[in-house]
């Protein structure tokens, strides 16, 4: 999506060779216009699925799930990282494992937002190493749901998560794909011809 990768090279940062900071835009202040266009284009991708609701994780997956939950009149849930002090009811939980903070947390949904007929988009605003996308994918899988594909806003292709979730057979739909991040230099691999 070229507004994306734009927005990635005026006002992203490339803080080593493996991390892209995006806090201008998406992790910290968020560009909404820019969310909404994002949304427009994933409802788009998507168009033909009959898709039922989406599923993303906090924090910063929700504003472009959001977006695109609008743009498709479903609802959106997003999986927490930490217990709520309202959320008691049944839960369905995995375990995700960030290598990049080398840290391990419970993510959950409560059971009654997902049930065996709904068809999932996923939505994300990172795709590295497809810790985060597979334990939504275990969620979905825990409700007998079905997961219709993944939306990702920027994946960093020479991480294994983009491969893995293929590799499973799921359908991954990103609108940013970074290449490489050598001495601060974004390089996106360049978009499909259409
Ligand atoms: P993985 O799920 O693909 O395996 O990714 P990983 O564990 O490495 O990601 C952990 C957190 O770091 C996630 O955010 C993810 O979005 C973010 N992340 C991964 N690579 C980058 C990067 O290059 N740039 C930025 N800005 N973020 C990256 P989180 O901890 O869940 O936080 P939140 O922002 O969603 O609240
Ligand atoms: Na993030
Ligand atoms: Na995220």
């Amino acid at each position: 999506m070229r507004l994306l990768e734009e927005k990635i090279l005026s006002d992203g940062e490339a803080i080593s060779k493996e991390v892209l900071k995006v806090d201008a835009f998406l992790n910290h202040q968020i560009d909404s216009k820019l969310m909404f266009e994002i949304g427009k284009e994933f409802a788009k991708l998507f168009a033909n699925e009959e898709i039922t609701k989406i599923v993303t994780i906090e924090s910063s997956g929700i504003a472009p799930a959001v977006m695109t939950g609008l743009q498709l009149n479903v609802p959106v849930i997003f999986a927490r990282k930490q217990k709520s002090l309202t959320l008691n009811e049944a839960l369905l939980t995995t375990s995700v494992h960030s290598f990049t903070k080398n840290v391990t947390n419970n993510i959950s949904i409560s059971k009654k937002y997902l049930n065996d007929n709904d068809k999932i988009l996923i939505i994300d605003d990172f795709l590295a190493n497809g810790q985060a996308a597979l334990g939504l994918v275990d969620l979905i899988h825990q409700a007998n749901a079905t997961v219709v594909g993944i939306g990702i806003l920027i994946e960093k292709s020479f991480q294994s998560g983009a491969q893995k979730l293929k590799d499973l057979g799921l359908r991954v739909e990103s609108l940013a794909r970074i290449e490489s991040l050598e001495n601060g230099v974004v390089n996106f691999i360049s978009e499909k011809v259409e």
